[in-house]
């Protein structure tokens, strides 16, 4: 059976290297990775195929950076091209970038099943360019791979209920695959801070970065703290704070994108993390460290329902308050699956698809 697997951006790199381990487990499954070349720099894309147990891509698209009709629009025919000539059994796109969205367009226009990792997953904010992708590519999948019972009832509501499995989140297999690997690096010490003595913050959701006043109150924010910040710095954030001119305090230390296991490294000895990321709000449950988020609305609803997650968006003096108040305490419980996500998609895609080759 060959399935074809399309990635492009740096959370779907992660993501698919757990489930790429467990197809490859499966006997006579071949996969065929298509990276789109939405992300390029060696920090953003490279590091995690070093890193992780990826297979190389096997067509690599190269099609960069650009408006979102550009990037999409480039991607479709160059992925055409790919499946009608491989032929595969299936497509598999995970979560919502503009690479899920031409993933899920192309496929379903050949006519190929398509399953959809990270599905039914709701801001219920169209102002979001994810939330479009996340609609249109539930909507064409025919296998949808939910996290947690609330996606799955995000399905149900928009009539969405054939082919659904909650299998849990092969975020958290990642997160467990790397936890081992990730202590023995010596992360923490080269940038000079220690477990427990310092906040994460990543930023680099286009309706943060993209708006001068959001973005500038999140600076103005990360000032204001009394204690060591680590800034992993997005390159669509980099842009955007030159453009900002708004200067970083001596408090703040800004870091190029950090490897997979470099990041887990910092996360877990995070006093409290701030993000507007999807990806970290989760590892920052899943390692039990605070998560304060810089939106106003979160897909991953459990985290706040659980207690370890503050929505606050991005008023400075809310941001403070919630950074120097929110101590959940306990253990944050596993509402995304028990770590073998990827061995249940994978069960079920060798089941559904087994047999099922149809010609494009
Ligand atoms: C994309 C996804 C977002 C996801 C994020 C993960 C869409 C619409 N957005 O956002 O859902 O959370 O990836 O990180 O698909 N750039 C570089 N080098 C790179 C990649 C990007 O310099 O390797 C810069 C370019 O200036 C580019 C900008 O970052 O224009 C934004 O990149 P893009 O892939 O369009 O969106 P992201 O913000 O990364
Ligand atoms: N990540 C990383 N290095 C970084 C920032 C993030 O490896 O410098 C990882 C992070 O641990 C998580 C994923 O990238 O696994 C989240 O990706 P991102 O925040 O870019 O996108 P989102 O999850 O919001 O779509």
């Amino acid at each position: 059976m060959k399935l074809v697997t399309v990635v492009g951006a740096r959370p779907q790199f992660i993501k698919a290297a757990p489930l790429g381990r467990a197809l490859r487990a499966l006997p006579g499954v071949q996969e065929v990775l298509v990276h789109t070349g939405q992300h390029y720099d060696d920090t953003m894309s490279a590091v995690f195929f070093r890193e992780l147990d990826l297979s190389p891509p096997a067509y690599h698209l190269g099609v960069g950076s650009g408006s979102h009709a550009a990037q999409t629009g480039a991607m479709l025919p160059a992925l055409e091209a790919v499946l009608l000539a491989e032929q595969p059994a299936g497509v598999i796109i995970y979560g919502d970038t503009n690479s899920t969205l031409a993933g899920a367009l192309v496929a379903a226009k050949l006519g190929l099943p398509l399953a959809h990792v990270e599905a039914g997953l709701r801001s219920y904010n169209r102002a979001m360019p994810e939330e479009i992708n996340r609609v249109v590519a539930d909507s064409l999948a025919t296998l949808l791979f939910c996290p947690s019972p609330v996606s799955a009832v995000n399905l149900a509501r928009e009539g969405i209920t054939s082919g659904v499995s909650v299998v849990g989140d092969v975020m958290y297999d990642a997160v467990l695959a790397a936890a081992a690997r990730s202590r023995d690096r010596p992360t923490l010490a080269r940038l000079g801070v220690q477990a427990g003595g310092y906040v994460l913050a990543t930023v680099h959701r286009a309706g943060n970065t993209d708006n001068p006043a959001r973005l500038g109150a999140i600076v103005q924010a990360l000032n204001d703290l009394r204690e060591p910040v680590v800034f992993p710095v997005h390159p669509r954030t980099a842009k955007a704070l030159a453009a900002l001119g708004h200067p970083l305090a001596a408090h703040v230390q800004p870091i190029a994108p950090q490897g997979y296991l470099d990041m887990i490294a910092l996360e877990r000895g995070a006093r409290l993390i701030l993000t507007d990321s999807g990806g970290v709000q989760k590892e920052a449950y899943w390692l039990a460290v605070p998560c304060v988020t810089l939106r106003e609305e979160t897909e991953w609803v459990e985290t706040v329902q659980q207690g370890w997650n503050r929505l606050v968006g991005t008023d400075p003096a809310a941001i403070r308050t919630a950074v120097a108040t929110f101590q959940p305490t306990g253990t944050p419980p596993p509402v995304f699956g028990d770590g073998h996500a990827a061995q249940q998609i994978a069960a079920v895609i060798g089941q559904a698809w087994g047999g099922s080759k149809q010609p494009c």
